[in-house]
């Protein structure tokens, strides 16, 4: 079997003396797309800032592609290919859509190409927003200050941002939260678009678009994960039922 793109063992967080996370064991394979799901206060976004580094755990490891994690920076792990999205909208609202995605790729980039001469590295830069700004869609936006976007527009900036490095893990905390119903299908078309042949793990609070995207579900409850298997699976698996989904799916219609 080949090395998983992502895997967390024992991984346990505290704050003060409330266990958030409580042992979380998971395997996420390359290219796999993997649904996060669970009710609010779970644990989900918890998971993610330890993952990437946001949060020191109390116990257990992170491997990237087989490589322990513990220890790096955000930057660093971001560097090694992870990029993730935050729950709250986090674009520079008064730079443009052009600017927020140039930002983003020179951010990525670091000092790697500090030998290179500033004009090639410029021109670099340039087109890879231009290829960014194409892929989400926003290519005829890409003056205006990013504020005034709609929002999901703004949300499809964001995820432009987060693949704008490259990286071949990509981490979406409920990308398509406060939707209606075409932005959640405009967003997740995005998403599969954008993400093809990489690996994705997303949190994601809606029923349809989680079981049309992903691979393979967890649910999380309480901090620990209850049920991990392909979408069929978990729908009929009675603890999933008990403790979470029958509430979700019915809240659905
Ligand atoms: N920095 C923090 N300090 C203290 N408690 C936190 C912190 N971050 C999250 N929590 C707590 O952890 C629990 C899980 O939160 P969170 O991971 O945001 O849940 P979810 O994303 O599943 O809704 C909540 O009870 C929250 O109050
Ligand atoms: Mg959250």
């Amino acid at each position: 079997m080949s090395t998983p793109a992502l895997e967390l063992s024992g991984l346990k967080k505290s704050f003060g003396k409330a266990e958030i996370i409580r042992g979380i064991d998971l395997s996420i394979g390359k290219s796999e797309r993997h649904a996060i799901i669970g009710p609010n206060g779970a644990g989900k976004s918890t998971l993610f800032n330890l993952i990437t580094a946001r949060f020191q755990p109390t116990a257990g490891t992170v491997k990237l592609h087989g490589e322990d994690l513990i220890g790096l920076e955000p930057f660093q792990i971001n560097r090694k290919g992870l990029s993730r999205s935050f729950q709250i909208t986090n674009i520079f609202p008064k730079m443009t859509v052009f600017e927020n995605v140039r930002c983003a790729l020179l951010w990525s980039q670091g000092y790697k190409y500090s030998f290179w001469n500033l004009v090639n590295r410029s021109r670099d830069l340039t087109e890879g927003a231009e290829a960014i700004l194409e892929q989400i869609n926003l290519t005829e936006r890409r003056n205006l200050p990013a504020g005034t976007l709609s929002y999901a527009e703004q949300r499809a900036l964001e995820i432009g941002i987060t693949i704008a490095g490259g990286a071949d893990v990509i981490m979406l905390d409920e990308p398509t939260a406060g939707m209606s119903h075409s932005e959640t299908d405009y967003i997740t078309d995005l998403i599969m678009k954008v993400t093809e042949g990489k690996t994705l793990i997303m949190v994601e609070h809606d029923m349809g678009v989680v079981f049309g995207l992903a691979d393979r579900i967890s649910v999380l409850v309480y901090g620990e994960i209850i049920a991990t298997g392909k979408p069929e699976e978990v729908r009929g698996d009675p603890k999933v039922q008990e403790a979470y989904l029958g509430a979700a799916l019915e809240a659905e219609h």
